[in-house]
């Protein structure tokens, strides 16, 4: 998990308006009809500053645990991109149930639209920038279906740091082959342009199915299904951070 700094004092409207992912005027409204308290007194300002940490926010009877970002895993189908808007085609955060929304939310990395698979959405910058980059290790880990049979040979290849179209040079990555030799995995640590498109065309290949299957350590949940999501738990981010 990326160290948490000290919460900053926030508006008691906003703090509401976030942790429970209602509006702004909602989050009021709750206030006005004096049903929020704060260290057991009723809040009577909606501009009182609440400590999100350290003050016990209670609305409506029930506590307010207060969370300061978000992760949420989407099994991503095909069709869809991977932006915060697009003009044309559906988005990744389209896909993300009401109840799980809130500003600032963006994928953390990008597959291609034909890509299916684990795509993990924050509104935490700093962790994005954690798993992303490749000096990071954070390994992503691959399902792909072959034109041809992969060749043992190709593991080699792509352990070797290939070099792939556009003269990029990758840095090693391990192909598993199945029983299948039309099936592989394949895995990374950063996230060139159509990296593993390009890498199985290097290989004399062509990918026809691509699949993300997990994060670091933390596999794509079987019980999602496609365009389903749900939130991550505090102790899967930190297998996010283990060894695949
Ligand atoms: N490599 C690709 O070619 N596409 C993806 O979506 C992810 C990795």
């Amino acid at each position: 998990m990326p160290k948490e700094q000290k919460s900053e004092a926030m508006r008691l409207d906003r703090f509401l308006s976030n942790q429970l992912n209602i509006s702004r005027a909602d989050a009021k409204e709750l206030i006005k009809k004096r049903l929020v308290t704060v260290n057991g007194v009723t809040a009577k300002l909606f501009d009182m500053k609440v400590d999100p940490e350290g003050d016990e926010v209670v609305s409506e009877g029930k506590a307010v645990t207060y969370r300061k970002h978000v992760y949420i895993m989407l099994n991503k189908p095909s069709g869809v991109v991977c932006a915060t808007r697009d003009r044309l085609s559906e988005t990744v955060l389209e896909l993300i149930p009401e109840e799980l929304r809130r500003d600032g939310l963006f994928p953390a990395g990008r597959l291609d639209k034909d890509t299916e698979g684990f795509v993990l959405i924050t509104d935490d910058g700093a962790f994005a920038h954690e798993i992303l980059s490749p000096k990071k290790h954070v390994e992503k880990r691959y399902f792909a279906q072959l034109e041809k049979p992969a060749k043992e040979s190709d593991k080699e290849l792509f352990a070797s740091g290939m070099k792939i179209d556009g003269g990029d040079v990758c840095l090693p990555a391990k192909l598993e082959i199945t029983e299948n030799p039309n099936e592989v995995y394949i895995t990374l640590r950063e996230g060139m342009y159509h990296q593993i498109k390009r890498m199985a065309e290097a290989a004399d290949n062509k990918v026809v199915f691509l699949k993300r299957v997990s994060i670091g350590g933390l596999p794509l949940d079987p019980d999602l299904a496609l365009g389903e999501s749900r939130e991550i738990l505090h102790k899967e981010i930190e297998k996010i951070y283990a060894k695949t």
